[in-house]
């Protein structure tokens, strides 16, 4: 009885607390951030945390009268699945967020794309970069890119600039069978032959053996993708001193291997590096200038980098969404509002794909050079408003 009537005065106290909120002041709107904050991809949660809060910074803390709050989980190392639902499953029933965001590496967005479904949460991916992911589940939108996407453009480059022959290497996971399988099927298209193919474990630090290879094979160039950072970086420490290069042997591949977090680690080596990617810091726009400035203000020891502009856009993604839905993050609201969306990002004019909930956006064919005593992808020619070819 006494039990009871705790119980009621409970119910009443919590439902008349919700119904004054909601006759009044809106709630806070949660955002959920699911990224490595430590661990071998602390990098990647970082830059796509301060692109985020860079966002907030410029563009004010409040969204259709709600106020956004960020709470971040630590999903390190971001390549074990099971971590990153369990922090996400955290987020929805613990902190009670409304939004799923992040998402750095793509086993971590895959074991989480179901509980978007189940939980009824948008999920925003930040980085994540496997074509399939937005399959996973409606609630899913991404502001980042594609392998594929990022892919196609420097195969097709190449086959018309002189590169017959190519060997492959990629991560063995989603994101490199991905882009292996887009560069195989556009280098060929265009006249290319691929005349070996290797796939290397995501923990690998000594690449000789693979390199004394494609040493062997002579191809004139390699193909790559390796997630940003330190794979890259060994990577590159491996192919100057198996002398691939004093052989000739030129590295190709999407902009990844040469991120600007891990260029000065590379060093003078990186020189030459044809790529394609979705966005160089030394892109010349207003838009860009103004973020460029403002992240090197925010976070003088930075690089600037595309994780922190998928965390940026993502952030603007959200905010366009709910302004469109009067505050609601309502799932089917919120991805109706998105579906179409089109803004200038620092990176160039985007579009979120309604058909696919993907990126539509255009891709840049670079090469690495020193500009002003410092290494940077510069943008040559460019594919425009270039689809994810991988679905
Ligand atoms: C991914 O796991 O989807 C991923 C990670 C790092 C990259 C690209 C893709 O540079």
């Amino acid at each position: 009885m006494k039990i009871n009537s705790i119980c009621r005065s409970l119910a009443i106290a919590l439902f008349g607390t919700a119904s004054a909120l909601s006759a009044g002041a809106a709630e806070p709107l949660k955002i959920g951030m699911v990224v490595p904050m430590s661990g071998p991809f602390a990098t990647y949660g970082k830059e796509m945390m301060n692109g985020a809060k860079l966002y907030i910074a410029r563009n004010g803390d409040t969204v259709a009268g709600r106020k956004i709050e960020l709470i971040v989980k630590d999903d390190a190392p971001g390549t074990a699945g099971d971590v990153s639902k369990r922090l996400a499953q955290e987020l929805v029933v613990k902190e009670k967020v409304d939004i799923l965001a992040g998402f750095a590496l793509t086993p971590s967005a895959a074991a989480v794309a179901p509980l978007a479904t189940e939980a009824r949460k948008p999920m925003v991916i930040m980085n994540a970069a496997t074509s399939m992911l937005t399959t996973k589940s409606n609630n899913i939108v991404r502001a980042s890119f594609t392998l594929p996407q990022n892919t196609a453009p420097i195969a097709i480059w190449a086959a018309k600039n002189g590169i017959r022959k190519v060997y492959t290497l990629v991560v063995d996971y989603s994101p490199g069978h991905d882009s292996e399988a887009q560069f195989k099927k556009s280098f060929s298209a265009a006249g290319g032959e691929v005349i070996g193919e290797v796939r290397v474990p995501i923990k690998t630090t000594d690449f000789s053996p693979y390199l004394e290879k494609i040493k062997e094979a002579k191809p004139d160039a390699v193909f790559i993708f390796v997630p940003a950072g330190d794979l890259a970086v060994n990577f590159m420490k491996g192919f100057q001193e198996r002398g691939l290069s004093k052989a000739g042997i030129k590295i190709i591949g999407p902009g990844d291997l040469t991120d600007e977090e891990s260029l000065d680690a590379i060093g003078d080596a990186a020189i030459g590096i044809y790529n394609s990617f979705h966005y160089a810091p030394g892109h010349k726009s207003p838009e860009n200038k103004a973020f460029t400035e403002a992240y090197a203000k925010a976070y003088p020891n930075d690089r600037v980098n595309f994780m922190a502009v998928g965390g940026y856009d993502g952030m603007h993604l959200i905010y366009e969404g709910l302004k469109k839905t009067g505050g609601s993050a309502e799932p089917e609201k919120f991805i109706d509002a998105v579906k179409g969306l089109k803004w200038v990002s620092p990176r160039g004019p985007v579009m979120i794909d309604p058909a696919t909930r993907d990126i539509v956006q255009t891709v840049y064919i670079r090469k690495v050079e020193k500009v002003g005593g410092k290494l940077q992808n510069v943008e040559f020619d460019q594919m425009p408003d270039f689809k994810d070819p991988g679905k």
